[in-house]
């Protein structure tokens, strides 16, 4: 035979081999308004969507815009070789592309290989993170998730097809300056290493709305419970009860907030691995342990990690139900399992939450390779190694979650591995990671794909590092400390005691907007720390169309002159700018409308890059024109069930304003059946053009915890 033979034969075969699949018209159903699903090939029975149970609001995906499909049906191609299954979406050339997991440095991901993976993040945006989400959200408004617990790899606008409808230009390395070593692609391609997988698309008419509706989707965001949202002190891992006891009163005596304390490995008799009982002589009396910090109106969380020891008497109930290969000498519970969910929830019901237990922390099930069952592992579920590492993160989320919400009880508690469809999940992701500047930029990235995150502050060399993350901590979803390790304590450098104590004052007094910012995650879908690229008035394409970007230029450069990871808003009104060590001076970048500082009221700028220098007290916050912010007087710890406090309102800039105020008992899931309180609070000028504030009045029977008083401060003068 001769080789062009060869070719032509081999052309066959594989072609044969392919046909069944190549070019298959795909069914893209409309399941909710604006999302709809297809299936590829033989999608697998495990998914991220399915571990982690979602069940999508639909009324509130119905009150959305509806939406168009944002792709040309036939431009969207899929092919099943060698047992995987090939994607390909079409990318346009302005188009920016934003999530793709819980990255640390990037915020564009246009131009970047991702190979998505639960992992502890190393340093490198490389899909290898925490919460490896294969969900994209575009510039131009829709998200595109592949819903399949395996290690995706996207290739998001890298690889140069040779049949590409919009090609790069051909040029000449020896002579052309223009030459670029990474020419320009028109397509996200994604390899799913199964013979199948799930596709959702959510349309929108801005990113914003794709994100809403992706969350929706999962069932909407977490709503915390109140003392969640108050500070947290982690205590050094060998801490006795009695010490921990103490560590509440030197709080008190500091006059520091603290609605809960982490309480890490050494309550277990014996951790790495863990048995999951009272270390004895710590915790002499566990009971009286939760009731004396409770009657404080101190929670406790508890550190764990899922490995069985086996001295514990957990290990003979769960021997046959775990995996070939252990972690730290502890066998890993089959969570797909429902004896071993039923066994599980046995133990922590009976030894943790009946005795008033209010959370945990749910560390090491993210891997670092080494600290994780290998992908040879195992399972007596019949899956396998990788499927279990991408899901086990959502399923120890989804099964203690579901514990509380049986008794009727929010929690809220930290994990450090999740993936698609978590937004309902009651955790915040951290991680042993600790660049300040980074934490933000993961920050930024949670608001594109359904996570929590928070900048944790662990230790620092200097007062100045210590009081710039404590505030940037301070404006996140938990506002913690997790001296586990090193002891510290907010007031460990006296020097700036005082300014520490003011920024966590400061978020104890911004709990009605926090927690008003939430139910909108909850309600709406609306992330409650938000990317500058999903706020209206500031948008990628529109800095493209004022002609400060070039868009005829390579969309990878133009993803790093333009990317914003260093800022971002809570909730709809308030700006957070965090300053890092040894800067006295930092850039903000103002979307379109006025901008106020939240202290003076001052007017800053509209549409354009400040230069701000906010001394080492401060950190630079910013209202837009007519934001409201609720606010109440400093209280040590969140409001308590049935509790009633004053409402201090501000409003910023020279517009009126108007905002939604939520409130519920701030404890339990009454608020899904109803229970809670909506009041508008309204700023409009009177006859003479000066500004005057109005607010309703809760619906009666329901939850609502204000009093009548409220001070008004109309802060721009
Ligand atoms: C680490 C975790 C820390 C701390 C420590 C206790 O894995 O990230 O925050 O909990 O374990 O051993």
């Amino acid at each position: 035979m001769n080789s062009k033979f060869h070719v032509i034969i081999l052309c066959l075969i594989t072609n044969l081999y392919v046909s069944p699949n190549f070019g298959q018209e795909l069914e893209w159903a409309e399941i909710e308004n604006g999302i709809w699903k297809t299936s590829v090939g033989e999608p697998e029975d495990i998914s991220l969507l399915a571990a982690a149970d979602v069940r999508p609001k639909v009324e509130a995906l119905d009150k959305l815009p509806s939406a168009v499909f944002p792709f040309l049906k036939d431009k969207i191609k899929t092919k099943i070789i060698d047992g995987k299954t090939y994607l390909q979406f079409p990318l346009a050339r302005e188009e920016q592309i934003y999530g793709l997991g819980l990255n640390f440095k990037t915020v564009h991901q246009r131009g970047r290989i991702m190979q998505l993976h639960v992992d502890h993040y190393g340093g490198r945006d490389d899909g290898r993170t925490h919460a490896p989400v294969p969900f994209y959200v575009s510039s131009k408004g829709y998200g595109v998730l592949i819903d399949a617990a395996r290690y995706i790899t996207v290739y998001a606008g890298t690889g140069i097809r040779v049949d590409a409808d919009d090609k790069p230009v051909l040029r000449d390395r020896n002579t052309d300056k223009q030459w670029q070593a990474q020419p320009y692609s028109d397509a996200v391609e994604i390899l799913v290493p199964a013979k199948g997988t799930d596709v959702y698309v959510y349309g929108g008419s801005s990113p914003m709305e794709a994100v809403q509706r992706y969350n929706l989707y999962n069932g909407g965001g977490y709503i915390p419970p109140k003392w969640g949202l108050g500070f947290t002190q982690r205590v050094p891992t060998l801490y006795s009860q009695d010490d921990i006891a103490r560590e509440a009163q030197e709080f008190e005596d500091h006059d520091f907030p603290l609605d809960f304390i982490g309480v890490e490995p050494g309550w277990h008799s014996m951790s790495y691995p863990c048995t999951f009982e009272w270390d004895k002589k710590r915790f002499p009396d566990p009971e009286k342990f939760n009731n004396e910090l409770l009657a404080k109106g101190i929670r406790t969380n508890l550190w764990l990690n899922p490995y069985v020891s086996p001295v514990g008497s957990l290990y003979p109930k769960l021997k046959g139900l775990s995996a070939s290969h252990t972690v730290w000498n502890g066998i890993v519970p089959d969570l797909m399992l429902a004896e071993t969910r039923d066994i599980l929830k046995n133990h922590f019901i009976e030894n943790h939450l009946s005795i008033g237990v209010s959370g945990y922390k749910i560390d090491e099930v993210d891997g670092f390779d080494f600290w994780v069952w290998p992908d040879v592992a195992t399972f007596p579920s019949g899956y396998s190694g990788e499927q279990m590492r991408q899901v086990y993160g959502l399923l120890i989320q989804d099964m203690t979650a579901k514990w509380f919400k049986e008794k009727n009880q929010r929690t809220y508690g930290l994990v450090r591995a999740s993936n698609a469809g978590a937004s309902p999940l009651p955790y915040v992701i951290y991680n042993d990671y600790y660049s300040h500047k980074d934490f933000i930029t993961a920050l930024v990235n949670s608001s594109f794909i359904g996570v929590l995150w928070t900048p944790e502050v662990r230790a620092s060399k200097t007062a100045e590092e210590w009081l710039r993350r404590m505030q940037s901590v301070c404006f996140s979803p938990m506002a913690m400390l997790n001296a586990w390790a090193d002891g510290t304590k907010p007031w460990s450098f006296p020097e700036v005691e005082s300014a520490v104590r003011d920024v966590a004052n400061l978020r104890m007094q911004l709990l009605p907007y926090i927690y008003s910012t939430f139910s909108q995650y909850h309600f709406k879908g609306l992330p409650p720390f938000r990317a500058m690229n999903l706020v209206d008035g500031f948008s990628y394409d529109q800095k493209v169309s004022e002609g400060e970007l070039d868009s005829t230029d390579n969309p990878y450069k133009i993803a790093v002159k333009s990317e914003i990871k260093d800022q971002y808003m809570m909730g709809d009104n308030i700006l957070v700018a965090p300053m890092f060590v040894g800067k006295k001076e930092r850039k903000v970048i103002l979307p379109k409308g006025k901008w106020f500082d939240f202290y003076n009221g001052e007017f800053v700028g509209e549409n354009q890059v400040i230069s701000v220098t906010p001394g080492l007290e401060k950190i630079p916050l910013f209202v837009r024109d007519g934001g409201i912010v609720p606010m109440r007087p400093i209280q040590r710890q969140a409001p308590k069930i049935g509790e009633k406090v004053d409402l201090i309102i501000r409003h910023y800039g020279t517009k009126e304003g108007e905002y939604t105020l939520y409130d519920d008992d701030g404890l339990s899931f009454d608020f899904e059946k109803g229970q809670f309180s909506e009041v508008e609070i309204k700023v409009k000028k009177d006859r003479k053009g000066n500004l005057r504030g109005s607010i309703g009045t809760p619906e009666k029977g329901k939850p609502y915890g204000y009093n009548k008083k409220v001070t008004w401060e109309f802060k721009t003068k």
